[in-house]
Order: structure tokens, then sequence, then C-alpha cells
């Protein structure tokens, strides 16, 4: 997979690139990162990539001739998949970090300032939002996209926890516990000590709802529970 990054900053990816998982994803050879310098692709001598919004308001619009350029330059083909971060759009979910982990290559533009020329919208093919709050710029939100893509690809993870973590079910995922067995008078449950594998997939099917529960209720409301999980949410009701 190759990912371009676009953006005015690009000194912000030097520590994400070269740190832990993501490091070995690409050493592997699993991904390309290619981070962009949106400013190289401005067009006068002083080398200016925002302007006044038209209309007034407050603080500096990037231009979009400019941001364009950049893109242009750093599609290799027509399909090549472009992503404009931005607080306007639905706010992203591990569903589609799921669809964007199998495109081949995309461009992620990162806004700042005030955000790019509303023009730039014409180019992209979707826009993603990491949250429903307003962040300084685009660069957190494009390693936050990479980030959640890469570790899927990651061959060291096995699907079968990529499975179980939350979000991927429709469900959250259960606690997990490691030594000590015993911590400030917390313990382990017991089942999960015992190695009865049936006991412990219902025990942490139970805790994965009881979870969702208490936190995230409105993912229940979607889910067609099957008959063991209707019978483990009355136990759970029974409980509290
Ligand atoms: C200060 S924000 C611009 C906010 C814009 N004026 C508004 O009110 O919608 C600057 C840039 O940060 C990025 N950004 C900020 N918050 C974001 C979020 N929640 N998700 C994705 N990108 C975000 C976008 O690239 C945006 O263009």
């Amino acid at each position: 997979m190759k990912i371009t990054v676009l953006t005015l900053f690009p000194e912000m990816y030097d520590g994400f690139l070269n740190s832990s998982i993501i490091k070995r994803i690409i050493d592997k050879g699993l991904a390309e990162i290619k981070v962009v310098n949106i400013r190289d692709y401005s067009f006068d001598k002083h080398r200016h990539v925002d302007d006044t919004p038209y209309g007034g308001g407050a603080g500096m619009l990037m231009k979009v001739d400019v941001v364009h350029a950049a893109l242009l330059d750093n599609i290799s083909n027509d399909y090549t998949y472009a992503i404009l971060t931005s607080p306007k759009a639905r706010p992203l979910k591990q569903e589609d970090l799921e669809r964007l982990s199998k495109l081949d290559e995309f461009v992620i533009i990162c806004g700042h300032y005030e955000g790019i020329d509303y023009r730039i919208e014409k180019y992209v093919d979707e826009k993603v939002s990491i949250g429903d709050y307003v962040l300084t710029g685009g660069e957190l939100p494009s390693m936050v996209i990479i980030d959640g893509i890469l570790r899927l690809l990651d061959e060291g993870i096995s699907s079968e926890s990529l499975k179980e973590e939350s979000y991927t079910d429709g469900l959250l995922e259960y606690p997990q516990y490691t030594r000590p067995v015993e911590y400030n008078g917390d313990k382990v449950p017991e089942v999960l000590q015992n190695g009865n594998h049936k006991e412990i997939r219902r025990y942490n099917l139970k805790m994965a709802l009881k979870e969702t529960m208490l936190n995230r209720p409105d993912l229940l409301d979607k889910r067609e529970l099957s008959e063991e999980e209707r019978q483990l949410i009355s136990e759970i009701i029974n409980e509290i």
C-alpha cells in the first residue's frame, strides 16, 4: 500500500513514522508512506500557501490552486483515491478503516489554519473526520487514519486478535488481565485461570456484552442478538 500525505508540517511525521509498530510495518515493506510539503507547490517567490477569506472572517485559508497542484503531482493515475481531512464529515469508524485498508494507494490532504478553500472538495473522493471536535490541523487526523489502517496490514497481529477487538464485531472488547494474579486486592477472575476454553469463551462474550451495555449501549441497539447473547444479557441485568 502506498500512502502520500500532503501537509504544511512534514516534520510532525518524523516520530510517528519512526516508532513502534508503524516503523515495523514500513520496514517490512507492507506500506510506503510519502510525506510531501504543500509549500513546495506555492506559485510565488515568498512561498505563500494561504490568503484571507472572501467575505471576511477570521484567520487564513489555504489556497485551492496550491493544494490542487500538490494533489495532481502526487497521484499516479486517475484511480488514486484522495481523502480530505475535515471536521465536516461523519466521524471515522473501524469499518471505514477496514474499507480503506483494501486500497492500493491513496493521498491524504491535511488542512491547517482555517482550513482549505471549499473548492478543493471537488477534487477529493472522501472527507474524513476523526470526531466531532476541531483540531488545529489535519496532521493528527491523518496519523490516526494511517495508524488505524496500517495495524490492519500488520502480519504481527493475528486475525483472531483483530476480530476480538473493540468495534470489529460490533461489541467492545472484554476486559483483559496479565500478571500479577492479584493487585491491591483485585484478583484476575477465576474462570480465566482454569484453562476451560468453552467457559472462557462464554465468560469473555458476557463481559464484552457488559462493557458495551455500560459504555456504548447504542452499539447494542444496532446488533442482531443471538439466543446466547440474549441469555447473557438477562444474566448481566439480574447481577447488576
Ligand atoms: C482549524 S481546522 C478548520 C476548521 C474549519 N474552519 C471548521 O470550522 O470546520 C483546520 C484543519 O484541521 C483539520 N481538522 C480539524 N479538526 C478535524 C477533525 N475533527 N477531523 C479531521 N480533520 C480535522 C482539517 O484538515 C481542517 O481543514
